[in-house]
């Protein structure tokens, strides 16, 4: 490592701007830690930063154009600083960076260092030759860019978060379990972005979980693009899958709840069903998106499976789960898409029945094979589509929540609630939860009786106080 700043100076400010999915949460909280011995501690004030950086997504086009636009304010930020006689450095990291390096480093000359996914192990490093940069003459100054997908275990060279920052970051922790995805669904940019699929070894799993359930984590979200791809290597060189991690994961004493996401129905395996109708720690909520409800449209999209196979999986998962509450991703306008495919995946979706899904108009992205393909969706096409679709999975998901009232559920109280007197926290299923009850309950899992709904949440009253 690169001796940049010695301790006895005054802290340094970094801001992270996070968009994007929940990998890129957990990443932005890995590159604070890997800056942390380097003197430079979290900010959430954008003027008084020193460094910026941002963690940016790729997945749909108006992502990346938000990256634009927000660099151009930074340049108008960093010209303040200048005049005021300090400075900002400017780093992009993400998929964006990875998909396009040397054309942000060209179309934004502000920036500093440009750099992807598989490289944040190495951002004090290039931090370091940044600020050499910022010593010659502007004419021969070039932004750092790190794009490469390197041999070495990134994982293995991130410093763990310190007890007391992972302890502030509050009782439910993402883990990334898996990164990259193989899949190549033709509409998609992340195994471009992400690269090909790789899983982190189990003991080094294991040690991160231990470590934030040591700091007072209760529940732990495993992530991956595709994590139920997940094949971990144990210490005797057997391949593990997810499931088989849940059972190990399970054995962490103080460990409460267990969920992971994304998963792709072709991984759906039966050891991993088998956690679910075995584990009262993992949750019964699973991310599980389809995309599509039509057969021609899946084989299009080259999602390897069918509506009717999609449907009899959920069958299998919830005979081994019955509570098992469902969400999706959607897209509508695919290229091709006419209304009776439309209707097919109003069809699976009313068949599914989701507690919530998130949908999307499809969005052309460069160098991937749907960008090429001829009869694109209309604009105004894909906006009627995309409200009916919505209209539908918002009926879905107010019946589900309704579906609760009058249940007793154990709910992890997370934090004070919006109202005096109020805490919320997180149902099995996701859902928020509101109810009266004193601070001290926050940390715990109680029993609570849900008496009503409210937008997106659920209004709830403890039954009792016994932690789970
Ligand atoms: N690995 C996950 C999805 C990751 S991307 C899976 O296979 O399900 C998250 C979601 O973004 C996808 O599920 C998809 O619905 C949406 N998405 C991806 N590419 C898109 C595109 N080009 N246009 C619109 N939505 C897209
Ligand atoms: Fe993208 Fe498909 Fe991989 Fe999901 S499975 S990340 S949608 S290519
Ligand atoms: Fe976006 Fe990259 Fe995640 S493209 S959705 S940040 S994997």
């Amino acid at each position: 490592m690169t001796e940049m700043q010695t301790m006895t100076e005054a802290p340094k400010r970094v801001f992270i701007r996070t968009y994007g999915c929940q990998m890129n949460v957990y990443d932005s909280d890995r590159m604070a830690d890997a800056l942390a011995p380097h003197g430079y501690e979290p900010t959430q004030e954008l003027a008084e930063a020193d460094l910026v950086l941002l963690n940016t997504c790729h997945i749909r086009e108006k992502a990346s154009e938000k990256v634009f636009s927000e660099l151009g304010r930074l340049k108008e930020l960093q010209g303040e600083k200048r005049a005021a006689g300090g400075d900002l450095m400017i780093g992009v990291a993400g998929c964006v960076a990875q998909a396009e390096g040397e054309e942000i480093a060209r179309r934004a000359p502000v920036v500093d260092m440009v750099f992807g996914p598989q490289a944040y192990h190495r951002l004090p490093d290039m931090l370091a030759r940044a600020q050499n940069q910022r010593h010659m003459h502007p004419s021969l100054r070039r932004a750092v860019i790190d794009t490469d997908f390197p041999e070495e275990d990134k994982f293995a060279h991130l410093p763990p978060a310190r007890k007391d920052v992972t302890v502030a970051r509050g009782l439910t922790a993402f883990l990334t379990v898996q990164e990259g995805c193989d899949k190549f669904c033709s509409f998609c940019v992340v195994p471009y972005t992400r690269g090909a699929e790789v899983s982190r070894p189990v003991a080094q799993v294991l040690d991160e979980a231990r470590r934030l359930v040591d700091a007072g984590v209760k529940e732990i979200t495993l992530l991956g693009q595709n994590v139920n791809a997940y094949h971990g290597v144990d210490a005797a060189g057997r391949d593990v899958g997810l499931g088989e991690l849940a059972f190990l994961l399970a054995e962490i004493a103080g460990l409460e709840r267990l969920r992971y996401t994304t998963s792709h129905p072709r991984d759906m395996d039966d050891g991993l069903i088998a956690a679910h109708r075995d584990l009262p720690l993992l949750m019964p909520y699973l991310h599980l998106p389809v995309q599509s409800g039509s057969d021609r449209i899946l084989k299009a999209m080259n999602r390897k499976h069918t509506a009717a196979e999609y449907l009899a999986l959920i069958e299998r998962i919830k005979s081994a789960r019955p509570d098992m509450a469902l969400s999706g991703d959607f897209i509508v306008g695919f290229p091709g898409e006419t209304d009776a495919d439309f209707e097919d995946t109003l069809r699976i979706i009313r068949d599914t029945g989701y507690a919530s899904a998130y949908s999307f108009k499809y969005s052309t992205r460069p160098g991937t094979p749907g960008a090429t393909l001829d009869d694109q969706v209309p604009e105004p096409v894909k906006t009627e589509r995309l409200a009916r679709l919505q209209e539908l999975v918002n009926q879905q998901t107010t019946a589900f929540h309704a579906s609760c009232v009058g249940r007793t559920l154990p709910v992890l109280i997370e934090r004070v609630g919006r109202m005096p007197g109020q805490v919320g926290g997180r149902s099995p299923y996701l859902q928020a939860v509101h109810l009266e009850g004193a601070v001290e309950l926050i940390g715990g899992i109680h029993e609570v009786e849900i008496i009503g709904t409210s937008t997106n949440s659920l209004v709830g009253r403890l039954r009792s106080a016994a932690a789970a």
